[in-house]
């Protein structure tokens, strides 16, 4: 068997001219959905990533921007930014961009953002409501994209045996979650495995849906996958490569070469999973702002 891949780019595309219609709809009713993205620091590739944020943002219609402010910033200061952005009416989502400096505690600020405007789903306010099953709340947007990938690619996840590997806050916890969830995209059968996890491929060869977030480069091979089940690789990993001018290449948590002789479907990396994660930002976000008016 070989895979068929499962288009992240394209189905993010879709996603995001629907953001873009209910941005310009919201606009004809006086209000502007707003994004400020927060980075501290100069991490090269939370730059990069905050840059695509910020890009897709003024494509889909918002306003808003990225706050940019440097490593020496104190908590304190990043707090009052944060009291700052949750007072302000036009600023309907809020993203402080992960990792923070070693000296600023990510989960005092995740609490100090205000849960109608954590359009990253990390507030307990919005991570209880997610296991609880209530739909007002905010949904990590990396998980989320991949219940999007899933129900726009019609893979059935009702009864499936549904297989996480990490368990991350941000991707494994909310991921599981989501899937176990009595709706569409959910009533799967869930197992979380993790660093600690015993004889892994007997847990992976059994899922009908194999879900891959554990940021270890290319350490699912094809031989612990079951023959026609659906691969979603959430990892993305840089490793050396001496035949790339860059001297590296970007992979998944899943070896490619090998996985895709064995699933029916898979995402590739790039171009899956990942253009999905600012997707569901944007919708998050326009989400966020359409709470104000109705
Ligand atoms: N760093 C890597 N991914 C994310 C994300 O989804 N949100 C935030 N805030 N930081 C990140």
């Amino acid at each position: 068997m070989r895979a068929e891949l499962i288009d992240g780019k394209a189905i993010a595309a879709d996603v995001r001219a629907d953001v873009a219609r209910d941005v310009a709809a919201l606009r004809e009713r006086g209000v502007v959905a707003g994004l400020v993205v927060v980075l501290v620091g100069d991490d090269v590739a939370s730059a990069t990533y905050v840059g695509a944020k910020e890009k897709a943002s003024r494509e889909a219609g918002m306003s808003g921007g990225t706050v940019r402010l440097p490593a020496a910033t104190t908590q304190a200061e990043l707090l009052r930014l944060v009291e700052e952005l949750n007072g302000d009416a036009a600023v309907h989502g809020i993203l402080v961009q992960m990792p923070l400096p070693a000296h600023i505690d990510p989960d005092t600020v995740i609490r100090h953002i205000r849960p109608d405007k954590d359009v990253d789903g990390f507030h307990p306010e919005n991570v209880g409501k997610l296991l609880i099953g209530h739909t007002d709340g905010f949904v990590s947007c990396t998980p989320a994209g991949v219940i999007e990938l899933l129900v726009r690619s019609g893979v059935e996840t009702r009864g499936a045996e549904a297989v996480v590997v990490g368990r991350s806050n941000i991707v494994g916890k909310p991921m599981a979650a989501l899937l176990l969830q009595a709706r569409p995209g959910g009533d799967a059968t869930v197992t979380v495995c993790h660093s600690r996890t015993r004889d892994l491929h007997m847990h992976t060869r059994r899922a009908d849906i194999l879900i891959v977030a554990a940021g270890r480069a290319e350490m699912i091979t094809g031989d612990m996958i079951k023959p026609g089940a659906v691969v979603i690789d959430v990892g993305m990993n840089s490793v050396p490569d001496p035949t790339r001018a860059k001297g590296s290449r970007l992979c998944g948590d899943v070896h490619f070469a090998s996985a895709v002789e064995v699933a029916s479907r898979i995402t590739p990396v790039p171009g899956g999973v990942g253009p999905m994660t600012i997707a569901m930002l944007l919708r998050n976000t326009v989400r966020a702002a359409e709470r104000t008016v109705s």
